[in-house]
């Protein structure tokens, strides 16, 4: 094909769906492989949601040069400027580059802004109002700084493995619970004027070897990262789900993972990004990559990837895969037009759908100094000016953090009642936990440390703290103000000086211990950002024996990234409560004093305890397992993760009481008693499903009578360099010189698989529709309702939990499929109601490739736990109708 020739770095294709001429390791026939799935879908701009910001981004987009569109979708490189990412700007339109900042807790390397709890502690709230404020807050402070894009929410990790490092910046690995997270972070970050990511698709489940070249830096002797190898029922019921609600319900971007997914890198997996994502989920969106995590030219852009971040090769390589190279691509033909327009809509749109207009506000801070003064091209020191105008966004939003966190705290165990406190006497509070760190709350880079409270974990879902309540502060003022006597000792290791406070007459004992983890890049006492095991960090197993040794009225709080075994300690009877207060921010100390003296109703673990570390069923894949190739993490698990996995093993034999759970999913007490009553099903006339048939429209190309002459595109001679910044012109009329590539002259039919740039109209998936898949799928079935009544003395919060079986060979037990959270006064009930969808009581059928409702019985289940489930009943489907 004439002029069809590859840009430089396209010829570096890894192995798995994209058919190679040189790969880069041999791939061995045996291990798990990722189908290919081209051409990459380009917009629908009949989906729901876009049409106003389709058009507009479509008049924008047909206005731009080549390398103006190049510059939507290329970074500018590793602190090239003022964000974490920044793409390229369009100056003659007045257009900045969009300003991509972390992240999951709040604004990344800021100062006068907040930090939020943790995904997994607002997931714990079970209240869908609260997680969208959070997202909402955390969207409204991202837009005071002039941040374009926030890297949140998280649905990958979603927490296969409890010790996985990142699981807080998620929600939970209930995908349901997860999916509403996303759909209301989703919403709420939009509400506020910023674009919203939804990441990392997918898989992304561990630390350890999700980059090669992080994990050598580890010693680990590995030239490819890890595959997460994942069968597609799995991946539909599982860890797709929760992107499925964040694309329904209209996220922005989806940041694509770094690890491979069955041998093919996240980031230029066809089926991933072009198969699931844009076909069958119907994403309108642009899929940006994780930083790094592009490792090719053209087959990137092939595969369904629109912007590559943070757009060097390698941080401050120079290099770019696209850039200039993309600007090449397109104008030889290996990268087909529409794909690049594709990329550029699929940006602007979203640009316009969040409304955001150029010119774009003003980018006030800077990442990388929290100096006044400072260089905009701060990888390269150039271009010195005021960069931090330390604007306070903080807003109103501290009673919110407060009160998220103190409604996600699960009260685990409270033996005679012996919370809430009322004016105690005598309280000792023990636990380096309960204190500050000696280096202050935003001593550690990254958070990379474990000293002091635990209210952030580490990485780069991390904010800088504007100030930290610790424990033994609001506990103290508390105390002043009740004329209570109040002693703490802020260390783990004063053992005697501990046994003799707390052995006292009329000492109530609250211990702090705690449990850390984070990304990749940084290890803190040997934990490479996973955990290395489930127990407390510190020594906190021995600090609570210890206190218990001498305090028969011994409260552990405890602040950590997941579960923690509880087993030696839980049951010992001084032990007289327990409560998980997971990864609460900034408001720490206030938002547990808020439930330890009974001002606000607890939540439920988003999570299960287990007993030990094996009855998981699942661990962190430590040790590479495929010589120096990419480490292989199957997935064999299925959707047995978490309580699917423990239920399992307690119906196959009930009797082994070490695979049951200490707390199961979904448990928490409160500080009343609730009773269900009076389930109601109504619903069941289900209309035929129709699959979705039909053609997809031709790829629209939407600059006509473009130049292809490589002397048009040269670096301009009015613009002075900056070093390492990424451009998107070529420096040489000779595109083999401008390409700096040896393999310079394939053919795109030498090295794409068939199919790729193939622009022509494309048949439509039955499982696809409209963002979120077949339309259908979001039909309410059923509706649920129940009767709550508390029963206790003092009003309370309860949550509601309905859960179904849907039947048939080795499916789960029961999967949580509705919830809400309803206060209650006492003596007083409510009407809880919610609604079944086609979805929830679907599973994916792997031969039909769509979402079907099987013919076995289904039956829903309510109740406060993932055990605990008064009430059931069989759904009654009009015969015939669910086939
Ligand atoms: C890598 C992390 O995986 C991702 O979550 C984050 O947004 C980027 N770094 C940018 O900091």
């Amino acid at each position: 094909m004439k002029g069809s020739l590859v840009s430089a770095l396209a010829a570096l294709v890894a192995v798995g769906d994209v058919a190679v001429a040189t790969p880069m390791t041999p791939r061995d026939d045996a291990l798990a492989y990722s189908p290919p799935h081209y051409p990459s879908p380009w917009m629908n701009p009949a989906a729901e949601d876009i049409k106003y910001a389709y058009d507009r981004a479509r008049a924008f987009v047909s206005g731009l040069t080549l390398p103006e569109k190049v510059n939507l979708t290329t970074g500018v490189g590793w602190m090239g400027e003022r964000c974490v990412g920044n793409t390229g700007s369009i100056p003659r339109l007045g257009m900045r580059g969009l300003c991509l900042q972390d992240g999951p807790v709040g604004i990344r390397f800021g100062d006068y802004n907040s930090v939020f709890p943790a995904g997994q502690l607002s997931a714990a709230t079970w209240d869908r109002v609260l997680i969208n404020k959070r997202a909402r807050a955390m969207g409204e402070e991202a837009k005071g700084k002039g941040i374009d894009i926030l890297l949140a929410p998280v649905a990958g990790p979603i927490g296969r493995i409890p010790a996985g490092g990142r699981n807080w910046e998620g929600f939970s690995p209930d995908p349901y619970l997860t999916g509403v997270g996303m759909a209301e972070s989703a919403r709420g970050i939009r509400s506020a004027g910023v674009i919203a990511t939804a990441k990392h698709f997918v898989g992304n489940e561990q630390e350890h070897f999700r980059q090669a070249g992080e994990a050598q830096g580890q010693g680990f002797d590995i030239d490819e990262s890890m595959s997460s190898n994942i069968d597609d029922k799995t991946m539909h019921e599982l860890y797709m789900w929760p992107f499925a609600d964040a694309v329904y319900a209209g996220v922005g971007a989806v940041m694509c993972s770094y690890q491979q997914v069955n041998n093919s890198y996240g980031c230029q997996n066809s089926k991933l990004l072009n198969g699931l994502l844009k076909d069958e989920l119907g994403f309108q969106g642009f899929v940006m990559s994780d930083w790094q995590a592009q490792h090719t030219g053209v087959a990137s852009a092939a595969a369904g990837l629109d912007m590559t971040m943070p757009g060097d090769t390698t941080f401050n390589s120079g290099d770019s895969f696209w850039g200039a190279n993309l600007t090449l691509a397109v104008l030889n033909g290996t990268v087909p037009a529409w794909r690049l327009d594709d990329m550029a809509l699929r940006i602007m749109t979203t640009v316009f759908n969040t409304g955001l207009e150029p010119p774009l506000p003003e980018i006030n801070f800077s990442s990388w100094t929290l100096d006044t003064v400072g260089p905009i091209h701060a990888s390269v020191g150039e271009n010195v000016e005021v960069i931090n105008q330390h604007v306070n966004v903080q807003s109103d939003h501290a009673p919110l953090i407060r009160e998220v966190a103190a409604k996600g705290t699960v009260l685990l165990k409270n033996e005679g009642g012996v919370l809430p406190l009322n004016k105690p006497k005598f309280l000792a509070v023990i636990g380096e936990d309960a204190g500050p760190n000696p280096r202050g709350p935003n001593g550690c880079p990254d958070r990379g440390c474990d000293d002091g409270t635990l209210a952030m974990a580490w990485g780069s879902g991390t904010s800088n703290f504007p100030y930290l309540v610790t424990p033994d502060q609001a506990l103290q003022a508390q105390a002043l103000e009740d004329g209570t006597r109040y002693e703490s000792i802020l260390s783990n290791y004063q053992n005697a000086a501990t046994r003799a406070l707390v052995r006292q007459d009329n000492a109530t004992t609250i211990v702090f211990v705690n449990a850390d983890s984070g990304e990749g890049y940084i290890a803190v006492d040997e934990n490479l950002g996973d955990r290395k095991n489930l127990t407390l960090w510190k020594g906190g197993d021995e600090l609570i024996k210890n206190v218990t040794s001498e305090c028969a009225n011994t409260i552990v709080v405890i602040h950590s990234t997941g579960p923690v075994l509880l087993t030696e300690w839980y049951d010992n009877p001084n032990v007289t409560a327990i409560l998980w207060a997971g990864v609460p921010g900034q408001e720490s100390g206030n938002s547990i004093t808020d439930v330890l003296y009974g001002r606000v109703s607890p939540g439920r673990t988003p999570f299960t305890w287990g007993r030990t570390l094996e009855s998981y069923g699942t661990a962190i894949l430590d040790k590479p397992n495929n010589g120096g190739g990419a480490p292989q993490d199957d997935f064999s698990e299925g959707v047995f993760i978490d309580y699917r996995h423990f239920d399992r093993a307690t119906a196959r034999n009930p009797d082994d009481a070490d695979a049951a759970p200490i707390y199961e999913f979904g448990f928490g007490l409160s500080y009343t008693t609730f009773e269900y009553s009076d389930l109601q099903i109504s619903g069941g006339a289900v209309r035929e499903y129709t699959p979705t048939e039909g053609e997809t429209i031709e790829a629209p190309v939407l600059s006509e009578d473009v130049s292809t002459d490589p002397a048009d595109y040269q670096f301009p001679t009015d613009i002075r360099p900056i070093e390492q910044f990424l451009y998107p012109f070529l420096n040489s009329t000779d595109p083999e010189k401008a390409s700096r590539d040896p393999k310079y002259g394939q053919t795109a039919e030498e090295f794409l698989p068939p199919g790729a740039t193939d622009g022509s109209p494309q048949p439509l998936l039955r499982s696809s529709g409209q963002p979120g898949g077949n339309p259908q799928l979001w039909e309410v079935l059923f509706t649920v309702s129940v009767t709550i009544t508390n029963t206790g003395d003092v009003e309370g919060d309860e949550v509601p939990q309905v859960y179904v079986s849907l039947g048939g060979d080795d499916e789960p037990v029961r999967v949580l499929r509705g919830f809400g959270r309803v206060t209650v006064p006492p003596g007083e009930s409510v009407v809880f109601k919610t609604d079944l969808t086609r979805r929830d009581l679907s599973g994916w059928d792997v031969e039909v490739q769509d979402w079907v409702i099987n013919e076995h019985e289904k039956t829903v289940w309510v109740g406060s736990s993932s055990r605990n489930l008064p009430l059931s009943a069989t759904l009654e489907f009009d015969e015939g109708t669910y086939e």
